[in-house]
C-alpha cells in the first residue's frame, strides 16, 4: 500500500506539479468539451488519410504530450498510431493536423522543396526557446545570410583545430575517470564535454563559475522545448523562458565588453562583433548573435551527446563490431608517436569507425522526426496534403523501414559499405536545412570512438533500455553507466 507522510505528499506534488495540472487540466477540458461535442467523433478519412482529428484545437494534444511523460519516449504517440491506421495517419495537436511522412520518396518531396512548398514549423515551446531570430525560425531570405555567416567554425580549418582541442579535453577526462576506478553515467559526462567544447569554440567560456551558470540556463531552456507554453511558474516551460532572458543577459554583456574593446578573444563571437561595420547583409544584430549563440548550443550540445551515449551503449551489445572497431583504431594509433593527439587525416583513416557512427545515428534517431509546414496544397508521395498541415518527416520510420534497411534492428555498420539511396539516411535532415553541425559533430564522435576503444575496456553497468521521460531527444533513463578499464596499449 502508498504510505506517504504529509511532507512525502507535498513534495510528491511538487515535483510533479507540471503533470498534475496537466492531467487535472486534460480531464476537466476533455470531459467538458466531449459533453459540448454531442456523440463521438470517429476517425476522420474523408481525405483517404487515417487517423483520428478529435476535439476542435485539442485534437490529441493531451496524448502527445503525456507519450514524452513515459519511458517510451514522445515517438510512442507515433509508433501507437501506426500500429492502429497503417503508415500514414494525420492526427490534431494544439489546432494543427499532423501527418507524419514515413517514406523516403516522401522525404525527398518535402527535403528537397524546403523554403519552397513548405516551411520548418515547431511547436510553440520549441521555437519560443530558440528565439525569434534563431536560423531555426526566421524567414527563407535571412536565414540565407544567418547560415552563411555561421558557417565559419564549421570550416574544415577551424574543425582542425576543433579536433586536437577536443582530443586533448577527452583524453584528460577519460584517464581521470579510469583512475578513479568508479561508475558514471556516459550521457553526464557527454553533456559535460560537449557543452565545455561548444562554449570554449564559440565564445572562449572556460572557467567553471561561468560555464555553469549558462550550462544551468541552457538546461532550463532545452527542457522547456517540450512543453506546454504556459507561464505557471514552477512550470517547464517557465523556467525556459526565464533562462533564456538569464542568457540574453549573459551574452548581451559579453557582445557589448567584446565591442568596447574590454575583452578581445580569437573566436567565433569575436569574428561576429568584428563585423559590426559591415553593410547590413554582411553581418548579425546583437539579438541575431544571441539567439544562434542559443541555438547553436541547444542543437549542438543534447544531440552530440545522445549519440556518444548511443554508441557506446550499442557497442557495449555488440562484441563482434567493438573488437573489429578496436582493431582498427588501434593500428592507426600504432603509426602515431607516444601521446600524440589526433589529426584529421587520422580521422580521415577511420572508415569502419565512421560507419559505426553512422549506423548509431541510424538506430538512435537523435532527431526522430522533421517537422514542417506545407505552404499549399500538394501531393507527396501519393497522398493528398492540405495547405497549413504539418508534414512531419519521419526520419525513424524511415529508419527502422525493412524495405529501406535489412534486418533494421540489427547494429551492423557494414550495411554502409553500401551507397545509401538519397533521403534514406537522415540523421542530419537533407535539403537547404541539413545539420550545420554536421562535420563537427562527425569529429566529435570519430574522436570519441577512438579514445573510448583504443585506451579502454568498459562494463555496462546497467542494462536498462528505457528511455529517460520528457527529454525530445530520446536517452537512457540509467543515462548508460559504465566503468573504464585501461587496456594494455598493445604497441
Ligand atoms: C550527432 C549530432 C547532431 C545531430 C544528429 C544533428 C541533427 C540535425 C538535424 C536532423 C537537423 C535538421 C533539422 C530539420 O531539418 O528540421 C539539424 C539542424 C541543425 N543543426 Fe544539427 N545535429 C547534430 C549536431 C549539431 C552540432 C554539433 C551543431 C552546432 C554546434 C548543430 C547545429 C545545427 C543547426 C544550427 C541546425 C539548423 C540548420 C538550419 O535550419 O539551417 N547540430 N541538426
Amino acid at each position: 500500500m502508498l504510505n506517504l507522510s504529509k511532507e512525502g505528499l507535498i513534495l510528491l506534488l511538487h515535483n510533479n506539479y507540471g503533470i498534475i495540472i496537466v492531467a487535472v487540466l486534460a480531464i476537466g477540458i476533455t470531459s467538458l468539451l466531449w459533453k459540448a461535442w454531442g456523440s463521438s467523433n470517429p476517425t476522420d478519412h474523408e481525405d483517404g488519410i487515417p487517423g483520428r482529428l478529435g476535439l476542435p484545437f485539442i485534437g490529441e494534444s493531451f496524448s502527445f504530450f503525456l507519450a514524452a511523460y513515459t519511458t517510451k519516449g514522445a515517438y510512442d504517440f507515433v509508433r501507437k498510431r501506426r500500429k492502429r491506421y497503417g503508415k500514414w495517419f494525420k492526427t490534431r495537436i494544439l489546432g494543427k493536423t499532423h501527418v507524419y511522412v514515413p517514406s523516403v520518396e516522401g522525404a525527398k518531396t518535402i527535403l528537397a522543396n524546403d523554403f519552397v512548398h513548405f516551411n520548418k514549423s515547431y511547436v510553440k515551446s520549441m521555437a519560443d526557446a530558440t528565439g525569434a531570430m534563431s536560423v531555426f525560425s526566421v524567414p527563407h531570405k535571412i536565414h540565407t545570410r544567418i547560415r552563411r555567416l555561421l558557417s565559419d567554425p564549421f570550416s574544415m580549418s577551424s574543425l582542425s583545430k576543433f579536433v586536437g582541442k577536443f582530443d586533448k579535453m577527452l583524453c584528460e577526462r577519460l584517464d581521470k575517470l579510469e583512475k578513479s576506478g568508479k561508475s558514471f553515467k556516459v550521457i553526464d559526462f557527454s553533456l559535460k564535454i560537449t557543452f565545455d567544447a561548444i562554449l570554449s569554440m564559440l565564445m572562449s567560456v572556460t572557467e567553471d563559475p561561468l560555464l555553469a551558470q549558462i550550462e544551468k540556463d541552457c538546461t532550463d531552456v532545452s527542457n522547456s522545448m517540450l512543453s506546454i507554453p504556459l507561464m505557471i511558474p514552477g512550470m517547464r516551460y517557465y523556467k525556459g523562458m526565464k533562462g533564456r532572458e538569464k542568457l540574453n543577459e549573459t551574452f548581451g554583456g559579453m557582445i557589448a565588453r567584446r565591442k568596447s574593446g574590454e575583452e578581445y578573444f580569437d573566436d567565433f563571437l569575436q569574428s561576429m562583433v568584428e563585423r559590426d561595420s559591415f553593410p547590413e547583409d554582411e553581418k548579425l544584430s546583437d539579438q541575431e548573435i544571441i539567439d544562434n549563440l542559443i541555438t547553436l548550443i541547444l542543437a549542438g550540445q543534447t544531440t552530440t551527446a545522445s549519440a556518444m551515449m548511443w554508441c557506446v551503449k550499442f557497442l557495449s551489445e555488440n562484441k563482434k563490431v567493438l573488437d573489429r572497431l578496436r582493431e582498427e583504431q588501434l593500428s592507426i594509433d600504432r603509426k602515431k608517436p607516444d601521446g600524440a593527439l589526433l589529426t584529421m587525416e587520422d580521422l580521415n583513416d577511420m572508415s569502419y569507425g565512421f560507419k559505426v557512427v553512422k549506423e548509431t545515428l541510424r538506430m538512435a534517431n537523435v532527431l526522430v522526426w522533421l517537422p514542417r509546414v506545407a505552404n499549399d496544397d500538394c501531393i507527396i508521395d501519393g497522398v493528398k496534403v492540405k495547405k497549413g498541415w504539418m508534414v512531419n518527416v519521419d526520419a525513424t520510420c524511415i529508419h527502422y523501414d525493412p524495405d529501406v534497411y535489412k534486418d533494421p534492428t540489427e547494429f551492423n555498420p557494414s550495411r554502409f559499405d553500401d551507397i545509401q539511396k538519397p533521403y534514406s539516411f537522415l540523421p542530419f535532415g537533407a535539403g537547404p536545412r541539413t545539420c550545420l553541425g554536421i562535420n563537427m559533430a562527425k569529429v566529435a564522435m570519430l574522436v570519441f570512438v577512438h579514445r573510448m576503444t583504443r585506451g579502454y575496456k568498459w562494463s555496462l553497468d546497467d542494462p536498462d533500455s528505457c528511455l529517460e521521460k520528457k527529454e525530445h531527444i530520446p536517452r537512457l533513463r540509467s543515462g548508460c553507466p559504465i566503468t573504464l578499464m585501461a587496456l594494455n596499449k598493445g604497441k
